[in-house]
C-alpha cells in the first residue's frame, strides 16, 4: 500500500509539472492584449474588432487565440459586492460570446489588492466571488497584477520588522488564494501572474497553479527598454515548462517606435525564450512588415515547439550575443544578435552547439534553407539586428 501511495503521488507531480494543474498552458500562450496599444481607453467595441482582426489577418489561425481585456473595464462593487462593468463595456458576458464565436479565448484583468494598477477596482476580499464570476462569463485567461497589493506587503513589512519573508509570505498567499478560487469555479482559466519579477515567482509560482509569471517591470515601445528585458532572462531557463512560462512581458511589434530590424529583434528573443506571444498592437493598422514578423511560421514554431524548453545565452562578446533554444527532432534555434549602431558579423560554430559533422540551416527571417553548413556559421546584421537560424542534422 505504501509503495502504491507514495507512486500515485509520484504521477501526481509527474503531471502537475508536466502539464500544469489546471491542464492548460502545454505551449506558451497565444493572442492579443489591449494594454500596450489602448492602454486605459480600450472599449467593448475595440476588443471586438481586435477578435475580428485577428481572424481576418490570419493571426487566429497563425495561434493567436487569446483576447484579453486587461486593466480598467471595471465599475463598482454593489451592496452585495459584485463587481460591475464600467460603461465601456456594457456586457462582459455577451462580449466573451463574441470573442467564443470567433474561435478565440476570453481573458481578463484584475489585481490582489484594493486597487488596479489604474486605480480602478481590485478583488482584495472578494477573490472567490470574481472568481465565480468571471467564469460566468466564460472566462478562459486571467492576469492578476500586484499593483495596490504592495502597500499592503510594506504594511506587512512594518508591522514584522524582524521576519524577512513576511512582505513575500503574504503575497504568495494572495496569488494562491485566487488561484484556488480559480480551480473551485471548475472551469480552465490561464492563470497569469503579473508581480514584475518580485520575490522570484519562477520559483513559487508553479506550486499555486501559475501558468505564466511576469519576470520583469513593463516592457514599452522602445529598442532600450525591450533589450534591456529580453537579454535579462539569461539563467531562467531551467524555470520554463509546459504548463508554466517565463513572461517578459507582452509583444510591442506594430506599435511604431521601433524599426523593422528591432522589431525582428524582438520577436527573435521572445520565441527563442519560448514566451508567451501576446500581440499589443492595433491590429486594423498592421503593415505588410509587422504580419510578416508576427505570422513568420518558423519563429512561432520556435517559440511553440513541443519540447517545451525556453532558450538561454550560448556567449555574448560586447554588443554581440548569441542565444540557442533546444528543440525537438535534435534541432536547435540559432539567434544571433547585434545590439552595436553599425552593421556587424555575428557567428555561431555549429559544433558549438552540438552540430560537430554540419548540420542544414534554415534563415527564418530570410525564409530560405542555406543547405548543409559545416564549422562557423556568420551572418552580417543591420545596426539593432537580428538573425534567427533552424539547425538540423
Ligand atoms: C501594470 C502591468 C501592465 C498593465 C498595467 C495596467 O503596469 O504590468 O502590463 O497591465 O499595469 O494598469
Amino acid at each position: 500500500m505504501r509503495t502504491l501511495a507514495s507512486f500515485s503521488c509520484a504521477l501526481l507531480l509527474c503531471s502537475v509539472s508536466a502539464f500544469g494543474q489546471n491542464g492548460l498552458a502545454a505551449k506558451p500562450p497565444m493572442g492579443w492584449n489591449s494594454w500596450n496599444h489602448f492602454a486605459g481607453h480600450v472599449t467593448d467595441a475595440d476588443v471586438r474588432s481586435a477578435a475580428d482582426e485577428l481572424v481576418s489577418t490570419g493571426m487566429r489561425d497563425a495561434g493567436y487565440v487569446y483576447v484579453n481585456v486587461d486593466d480598467t473595464w471595471q465599475g463598482e462593487r454593489d451592496a452585495q459586492g459584485v463587481l460591475h462593468t464600467n460603461s465601456r463595456f456594457p456586457d462582459m458576458k455577451a462580449l466573451g460570446d463574441y470573442i467564443h464565436s470567433k474561435g478565440l479565448k476570453f481573458g481578463i484583468y484584475s489585481s490582489p489588492g484594493a486597487k488596479t494598477c489604474g486605480g480602478y477596482a481590485g478583488s482584495l476580499g472578494h477573490e472567490a466571488q470574481d472568481a465565480k464570476m468571471y467564469a460566468s462569463w466564460g472566462v478562459d485567461f486571467l492576469k492578476y497584477d500586484l499593483c495596490s497589493f504592495q502597500d499592503n506587503m510594506n504594511q506587512a513589512k512594518a508591522e514584522h520588522p524582524n521576519d524577512p519573508n513576511a512582505a513575500k509570505d503574504l503575497m504568495i498567499a494572495a496569488y494562491r488564494k485566487m488561484g484556488d478560487a480559480l480551480k473551485a469555479t471548475g472551469r480552465p482559466i490561464l492563470y497569469s501572474l503579473c508581480q514584475y519579477g518580485v520575490d522570484q515567482p519562477w520559483k513559487w509560482g508553479p506550486g499555486l497553479g501559475a501558468n505564466m509569471w511576469r519576470t520583469t517591470d513593463d516592457i514599452d515601445d522602445s529598442y532600450g527598454r525591450m533589450i534591456a528585458i529580453g537579454f535579462s532572462q539569461a539563467g531562467l531557463s531551467k524555470y520554463a515548462a509546459p504548463g508554466h512560462w517565463n513572461d517578459p512581458d507582452m509583444l510591442e511589434v506594430g506599435n511604431g517606435k521601433m524599426t523593422e530590424d528591432e522589431y525582428k529583434t524582438h520577436m527573435s528573443l521572445w520565441v527563442i525564450l519560448a514566451a508567451p506571444l501576446l500581440a499589443g498592437n492595433d491590429l486594423s493598422k498592421m503593415s505588410d512588415s509587422d504580419k510578416s514578423i508576427l505570422m513568420n511560421k518558423d519563429a512561432i514554431a520556435i517559440d511553440q515547439d513541443s519540447l517545451g524548453k525556453q532558450g538561454d545565452r550560448l556567449y555574448e562578446s560586447g554588443d554581440l550575443d548569441v542565444w540557442t533554444k533546444p528543440l525537438s527532432g535534435g534541432r536547435v534555434a540559432v539567434g544571433l544578435f547585434n545590439r552595436s549602431w553599425s552593421v556587424r558579423e555575428v557567428s555561431v560554430d555549429l559544433a558549438a552547439i552540438g552540430f560537430r559533422n554540419g548540420g542544414n540551416v534554415r534563415d527564418v527571417w530570410e525564409q530560405k534553407d542555406m543547405g548543409q553548413r559545416k564549422g562557423v556559421v556568420t551572418e552580417t546584421l543591420p545596426k539593432h539586428g537580428a538573425a534567427l537560424l533552424i539547425v538540423s542534422k
